[in-house]
């Protein structure tokens, strides 16, 4: 691992050594600066925190310089209250404008998403953009062939699902799936990689919280993504790389109604030890 540290801005204040979340660097009394230990190569996660720790700049990690980490601007910081109504005006939104969102805007919403935490900074979420509409509808109609297959094979489970209302619904001509989203957007990963489940639902997270800043609304896609983990004939739509899953999907658009109040939900489940 190439590290280089300008002695002119170190202060040797070892602060680099103590925020390494896998301790690959040092900062020994004979040192100038601080150096990386041997197994640096082998067990750095490259999540950059050495850099953007560092108050002078002097540091720079291989490709990683302070010049590749913008300044953190202590001016658009939220406070608890803006957070907390943020986070409590989110909604899942159901109903949408027709107009398509261009693809810039979903590029930027996506790239948002770029920053969510990951195992081991392993950022193992790949995205899928399902961005014609008409396809959308299509992928809907096989998650209803999905679930009259599953009415037929478990309907215990069609059942706990509410399907027969989904299908029917789907025969009155309404898209209980989709919603009539414009968009679908599918975080996946590769099966063998241990983080890549939850990555991608982290990364929808922020996605999902990102879009409202956009004017976006977003809903979960939970039996679009149920049926992309059991239906081949979906799957097979999907078209994802090989050994690589649907961890997530979220639909997206425009919402035709903006909402006024914050909804009430159960009070918090603590326990103190
Ligand atoms: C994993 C997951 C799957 C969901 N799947 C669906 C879905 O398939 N269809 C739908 O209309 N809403 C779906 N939702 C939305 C929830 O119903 C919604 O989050 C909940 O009712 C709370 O409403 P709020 O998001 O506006 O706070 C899903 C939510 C999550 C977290």
């Amino acid at each position: 691992m190439k590290l280089a540290i300008d002695p002119e801005k170190c202060q040797r204040d070892g602060i680099c050594v103590a925020e390494c979340p896998v301790r690959v660097l040092e900062l020994k009394p004979e040192d100038t600066v601080p150096t990386a230990t041997p197994e640096a190569d082998e067990l750095c996660i490259r999540c950059g925190h050495c850099v953007a720790v560092c108050p002078t700049g002097a540091l720079t990690h291989e490709n990683l310089s302070p010049l590749d980490c913008p300044p953190i601007r202590k001016e658009l910081a939220l406070g608890p209250e803006q957070v907390e109504h943020f986070l409590r005006s989110r909604r899942s939104i159901r109903v949408y404008k027709e107009a398509p969102i261009d693809r810039n805007t979903l590029l930027k919403v996506i790239d948002v998403a770029r920053f969510a935490p990951s195992g081991h900074n392993s950022q193992p979420v790949r995205w899928l953009v399902i961005q014609e509409s008409k396809e959308v509808l299509r992928l809907a109609g096989m998650v209803i062939d999905w679930m009259r297959y599953v009415q037929k094979e478990n309907p215990a489970m069609a059942q706990t699902l509410h399907m027969e209302r989904a299908i029917s619904a789907w025969e009155a001509g309404m898209d209980p799936i989709c919603r009539n989203a414009p968009h679908i957007i599918v975080a996946y990963g590769d099966k063998a990689n241990m983080a890549a489940q939850t990555a991608c639902v982290i990364a929808l997270t922020y996605l999902e919280l990102a879009a409202t800043a956009f004017g976006l609304g977003t809903c979960w896609a939970g039996y679009f993504n149920a049926a992309a983990t059991f239906w081949p004939p979906l799957q097979g739509a999907l078209a994802l790389p090989g050994n690589h899953a649907s961890y997530g999907a979220m639909m997206v658009g425009y919402p035709k109604f903006a909402y006024h109040r914050l909804p009430a939900r159960k009070e918090t489940d603590i326990s103190w030890r």
